[in-house]
């Protein structure tokens, strides 16, 4: 393992694991012990050796209409033959005017005008430029803060890790966008442990941002972003009444409010967006992920109206001028646009949202029968999300779940752990019967790490 690449056993089998610097990933760990995924299909997938593995990741919380959809490698496979990429900067096809239709008409209000990235965190990066951008054409340019939240998470690009709040995501890559502040986190564990689906006490949270109007002003600050669920953290479901609250804060002060719906976003709540669920209207809404089934990398930002005119028609602009110069090369890619359709296809013709909606009374009540068991401190959920929070073991945090990860694993389970906290978000055609052998084995490996 240690062997320089020039030595030829860098090159033996044992040493094949060593190139790929893997993404969020303990690398030592994980090469000295793999856990490799090799097939998929429905609710499952297959390791190299054959054995079973019941998904209840949802992937990384993207494949919502399920793995190894053929309507989705159908489409794909015909797009990369008919157009396999086009310019969309000074150029156009036809895919991602239909797809940005399909998108305008399924986000909430006056949210219709879709801008295109390849990723969760490039969607955050253009809402930030975006929400400058806009004050900027308003004769606002002054308003360059941003306001996230502590515990939040947005993705890696710069942009997303100086609003973001997860520690370690921060630490070591300096100090990020200037002039960017944080809401405290909504985990109020003393009050609110083991409330089923939203929590009661928190709200007065939100009028912390009242108290970073008053540090800053609010002539200074740009947008708040928040996750209308802290889902990467550990799942922090929004307190009754605290979303609305910082809607009601931000309008008072020309604020825009971006919610980022990479995770929640496309029927994890059981409609298409939460904040159709919370009924709570953003200024702008990132995604990715559930936009593609997590086949193609594709995200999405959508803008309401009144921004987007405020960029593009600003008086300023001369009619030949590119009004936001922002984008990326494959931003509306012919096979990413290809399978969004498909996929969005899949969620109307099979009900996939409603579906969990009416899934939700069920998914709550089994992820809360694992209230006593060994080590299990908190509970939360909301939609087709669940968290298991775990008692850390003194002096080591993070072993308890991680171990709970590698066993569920060798038992035939997947599941997503961060920190000592399990998260749970299966794909949203998961039966009635496959929660209950997700809770069943969940509750056994429980019962056997220490
Ligand atoms: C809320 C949120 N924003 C942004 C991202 C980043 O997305 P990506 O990993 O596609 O860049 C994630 C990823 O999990 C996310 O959950």
């Amino acid at each position: 393992m240690n062997a320089p690449a020039s030595h030829p056993a860098a090159t033996a089998a044992s040493n094949t694991m060593d190139a790929f610097w893997m993404p969020f990933t303990a690398n030592r760990q994980f090469k000295a012990h793999p856990r490799l995924l090799a097939r998929a299909e429905g609710m499952y997938y297959w390791t190299p050796e054959g054995r079973k593995i019941l998904d209840a990741t949802a992937g990384l919380w993207c494949v919502n209409a399920g793995h190894g959809r053929s309507e989705i490698a159908d489409a794909v496979s015909r797009q990369v033959r008919e157009l396999d990429f086009a310019p969309t900067f000074q150029m156009g096809h036809p895919l991602p005017f239909e797809l940005a239709n399909r998108l305008a008409g399924m986000f909430p209000g006056d949210l219709n005008h879709i801008f295109f990235t390849n990723s969760g965190s490039e969607s955050v990066d253009t809402a930030l430029k975006l929400s400058l951008a806009y004050h900027r054409a308003r004769g606002e340019g002054q308003r360059i803060r941003f306001i996230g939240r502590e515990r939040g998470y947005h993705g890696v690009g710069f942009g997303g890790i100086s609003v973001g709040g997860i520690v370690g995501n921060r630490k070591v890559f300096g100090p990020g966008l200037p002039g960017t502040d944080h809401l405290p986190h909504t985990h109020l564990p003393a009050k609110n442990a083991f409330s089923q689906g939203m929590p009661q006490h928190g709200a007065e949270l939100a009028d912390e941002l009242e108290r970073l109007v008053g540090l800053h002003d609010a002539s200074t600050i740009a947008a708040v972003i928040v996750e209308p669920v802290a889902c990467s953290t550990g799942v922090l479901v929004p307190p009754q009444g605290y979303l609305e609250r910082l809607r009601a804060i931000t309008e008072r002060h020309g604020i825009l409010l971006i919610f980022d719906e990479v995770i929640t976003g496309f029927g994890r709540l059981g409609q298409p967006f939460a904040a159709d669920y919370f009924k709570v209207m953003p200024d702008l809404i990132t995604t990715a992920k559930g936009l593609t089934n997590g086949t193609v990398p594709m995200g999405a930002v959508a803008a309401r109206d009144f921004v987007h005119d405020t960029i593009v028609n600003a008086a300023a602009n001369p009619a030949n001028a590119i009004e936001l110069a922002h984008g990326y090369t494959y931003s509306g890619h012919p096979v990413a646009c290809a399978a969004a359709l498909a996929t969005l296809d899949i969620y109307a013709r099979e009900g996939l949202f409603a579906r969990v909606a009416g899934l939700e009374q069920r998914w709550q009540a089994a992820v809360h029968s694992l209230r006593g068991r060994r080590h299990v401190v908190d509970i939360r959920n909301l939609g087709l999300i669940g968290a298991i929070e775990l008692e850390s073991r003194p002096g080591k945090p993070g072993t308890r779940a991680y171990d709970a990860l590698v066993q569920a694993f060798e038992n035939g389970l997947l599941i997503r752990v961060t920190g000592d906290i399990i998260a749970l978000s299966p794909p949203l055609i998961v039966e009635p019967a496959q929660i209950d052998t997700i809770i069943d084995m969940l509750g056994s490996v429980l019962d056997s790490i220490d």
